[in-house]
């Protein structure tokens, strides 16, 4: 692994395979003491083709083991995005020895349609076997589209059934199943694209207080109720997230209760022998801001092992910080959390080597060009959590009320180095933490 660590272009805390093209994070669930990170993997080159579930496992969603590929394409088609479940209830009948099965629901893509598949694994998800009479949706027909894929499965308590959300056409369908093997028809959504998520959380962590989230793969997402078969929408389409961020998936049986979601950073990393990554896996909360409940996203608080604090400032003009900075311009792995607050400015920002890594405008009110309604206008403060990587950018703006991600393009040459702009602005707060490869233990 550490020869991996020191290639260049490698990122030092993000996860990437080996070898390989990755896209969408698949099947992430927590199960029987580890967490599996499946994902859409070309083993063969770095481009998008050959699609198989590459597999990793984690005790701390962190340091990631890279296994051998778990799904390989077969006559159905190859092997695109699905979920994963434990089958507790022995549903299916895969059960052995009171060892409940991981039973994951994928795509079977082919050149003419996309069908459902399951498959079974009484292993730990190192070896699965395939439902013999595959597939268990087959909707060409119905839809008239070739667009039916991505299955995310889970169970739904009050109703003791099994839910699929499917990407169908325009949207996103509901399906229902006893046993993960028949699956019924309910309801269908449009407005949504690729890798449907649907998943219920607490308003301002209160149980008795809840909406259900639903959100396809680019970061918009509607809140409304579900009662086990249809999602009603109430609030939306908001974004709560934008950049190179996409289809992004939560873990099944989190055994706190935590909504833990790792998207796939569409970052090029050309001339490597592996391409894309993973972004930070972080935590979704549902908070009331003043324009009603929204959802939030911060790293999860295992990624604070990564950091070690180096300096803190506070009270600084912007040519004191990018002075105080410049000692860092070339750190290849590198978390800065700031607070600024705009008290003549009407925009201000903050860059590295040219490349706006924030953009902060108040008229109109934007965040990098996307419109931005932080609950305190008044204050004209901005706090910025930004996790620096060798080959991406991720920032989470006032406690991940909005969060972004992009690739990291350093422009050497360009004199600026780290940079705050802005007429006059105070910068109320400054830290930075650096860190070690993941592999430097
Ligand atoms: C999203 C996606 C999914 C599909 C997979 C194929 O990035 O297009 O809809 O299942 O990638 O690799």
């Amino acid at each position: 692994h550490d020869s991996l660590y020191r290639e260049t272009n490698r990122p030092q805390f993000h996860f990437t395979t080996r070898r390989g093209w990755i896209n969408d994070p698949n099947g992430l669930i927590y199960h029987d003491g580890e967490y599996h990170l499946f994902y859409q993997h070309n083993p063969y080159e770095r481009d998008w083709e050959n699609m198989h579930w590459g597999h990793a496992v984690s005790k701390d969603l962190i340091h990631w083991e890279e296994l051998p590929d778990a799904l390989y394409p077969d006559h159905l088609g190859t092997m695109y995005s699905g979920s994963a479940v434990t089958d507790y209830e022995n549903t299916a009948g895969y059960n052995r020895d009171n060892v409940p099965a991981m039973i994951v629901a994928y795509t079977a893509a082919s050149p003419d349609k996309q069908v459902q598949c399951i498959a079974y694994s009484l292993d730990n998800g190192r070896t699965f076997t395939k439902y013999p009479e595959n597939p268990v949706i087959d909707s060409k027909h119905i839809w008239n589209s070739i667009d039916t894929r991505d299955p995310k499965v889970f169970w739904y308590k009050p109703g003791k059934h099994w839910v699929m959300v499917l990407n169908e056409r325009d949207g996103h369908s509901i399906y229902i199943s006893s046993n993960l093997k028949e699956w019924t028809y309910q309801s269908h959504i449009t407005g949504f694209w690729e890798c449907p998520e649907l998943f219920e959380l607490p308003i301002d962590g209160d149980p008795n207080n809840t909406k259900w989230v639903m959100y396809g793969a680019t970061g918009t997402y509607m809140l409304g109720s579900f009662n086990g078969k249809v999602f009603k929408p109430e609030m939306g389409k908001y974004q709560y997230t934008t950049g190179s961020i996409y289809a992004a998936q939560t873990f099944t049986n989190m055994p706190d209760g935590r909504r833990i979601q790792i998207g796939w950073g569409r970052i090029s990393h050309p001339g490597m022998p592996f391409n894309g990554m993973m972004c930070l896996p972080t935590e979704l909360t549902l908070r009331t801001t003043k324009d009603g409940p929204r959802l939030f996203n911060v790293p999860i608080k295992e990624s604070e092992q990564l950091f070690t604090p180096l300096r803190q400032w506070n009270s600084l003009k912007a040519n004191e910080a990018n002075e105080l900075l410049k000692e860092f311009e070339n750190a290849d792995y590198l978390r800065i959390k700031t607070t600024f607050k705009l008290s003549h400015a009407t925009s201000a920002g903050f860059n590295l080597f040219g490349q706006q890594m924030l953009t902060y405008d108040l008229n109109p009110n934007t965040i990098n060009g996307v419109f931005y309604s932080p609950d305190d206008m008044t204050s004209m403060e901005i706090t910025a959590d930004i996790y620096i990587d060798r080959t991406s950018i991720e920032v989470f703006v006032d406690n991940g009320a909005y969060s972004f991600s992009m690739v990291r393009k350093p422009d050497k040459n360009n004199k600026e180095g780290f940079h705050f702009w802005g007429n006059n602005i105070d910068i109320k707060d400054l830290q930075v933490f650096g860190g070690k490869s993941i592999w430097d233990k």
